[in-house]
């Protein structure tokens, strides 16, 4: 037997010990209101890391950071707009001047966009999807990268979507944003390993969320459609998504950078 399987055995010293993935971990999620981004945070903090929560939406996000917070857990809520540059500025210092430094984060925040053919989309509506989607989640690595520098080590993931990988028809706008989300966190994952800080995407196919909800009125069928090309035959739950990120975020994942991970139920497997 090679001398290196002897590796894959597991220290005594672990035995008994079940720790949480995320143990004393400081996280910050974006878009944390509700869908994915509330579900995370609070798999985040069931994991036992200090949740920080932001949104546009004041109301619903309090609200998550107060059943964290119910649960036993450590939470806040900031308000920002991740398209303002201050906004994500101001809610990185916001966390480390609470908490000391900020560990992993989960740049959710994201918009379907405006749902039109290619040539009926007008140069604002496409601007506005990349600013939400995608220059968005550069704005957050730029101010998470450079605390996580200070401390040698860090997880970011990036909301991406299976529309990150492949074409979808009448959402050229949020495909786009979505490619250049995992080109961003490839690009930055290249940067950055040296300093010990991971960057990874989540490419969830279609999760029963309200932005879902949203597109099934302006495309009757859409759900139908999604459960058809559906592996496991049904929608993706926003916990499923929370789940993948939570180990993305984690020390489990320790050898996993630049990788866009498919939450798809097999879609993508076509
Ligand atoms: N639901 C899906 O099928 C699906 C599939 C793939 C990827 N995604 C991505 O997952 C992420 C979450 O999606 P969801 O389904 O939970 O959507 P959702 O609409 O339920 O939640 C999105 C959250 O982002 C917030 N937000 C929007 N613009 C913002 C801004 N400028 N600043 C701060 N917050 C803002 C909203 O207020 C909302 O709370 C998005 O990036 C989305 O593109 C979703």
């Amino acid at each position: 037997m090679p001398e290196r399987t002897a590796v894959f055995t597991l220290d005594n010293n672990m035995a008994g010990k079940m720790s949480r993935l995320l143990e004393d971990k400081v996280a910050m999620v974006t878009g944390g209101a509700g869908g994915i981004g509330r579900a995370t945070s609070l798999i985040l903090a069931r994991e036992g890391a200090r949740v920080a929560i932001s949104d546009v939406s004041v109301e619903e996000g309090t609200e998550t950071a107060e059943q964290i917070i119910a649960m036993g857990g450590d939470a806040f809520f900031h308000s920002a707009d991740v398209t303002r540059e201050e906004d994500v500025e101001n809610l990185v210092s916001q966390i480390v001047d609470r908490w000391g430094r900020l560990d992993c984060a989960y740049n959710n925040a994201g918009i379907e966009g405006a749902i039109r053919p290619t040539i009926e989309l007008s140069l604002e509506e496409f601007n506005h999807t990349i600013a939400v989607n995608m220059t968005s989640i550069w704005l957050c690595m730029k101010y998470q990268i450079k605390q996580m520098l200070t401390q040698d080590q860090g997880s970011i993931v990036n909301a991406a979507s299976a529309a990150g990988l492949v074409g979808f028809p009448n959402f050229a706008d949020y495909v786009a944003s979505k490619h250049g989300v995992v080109g961003l966190s490839r690009t930055a994952a290249l940067e950055y390993a040296a300093m010990s800080i991971r960057v990874n995407c989540v490419c969830p196919g279609v999760i029963d969320t309200a932005m879902v909800d949203r597109e099934a009125k302006k495309i009757p069928g859409i759900k139908d459609l999604a459960l058809k090309i559906e592996p496991l035959g049904r929608l993706g739950r926003a916990e499923e998504v929370g789940e993948a990120v939570a180990w993305l975020c984690s020390d489990a994942s320790s050898y996993v950078t630049g990788h866009p991970l498919a939450v798809c139920g097999g879609a993508l497997a076509h």
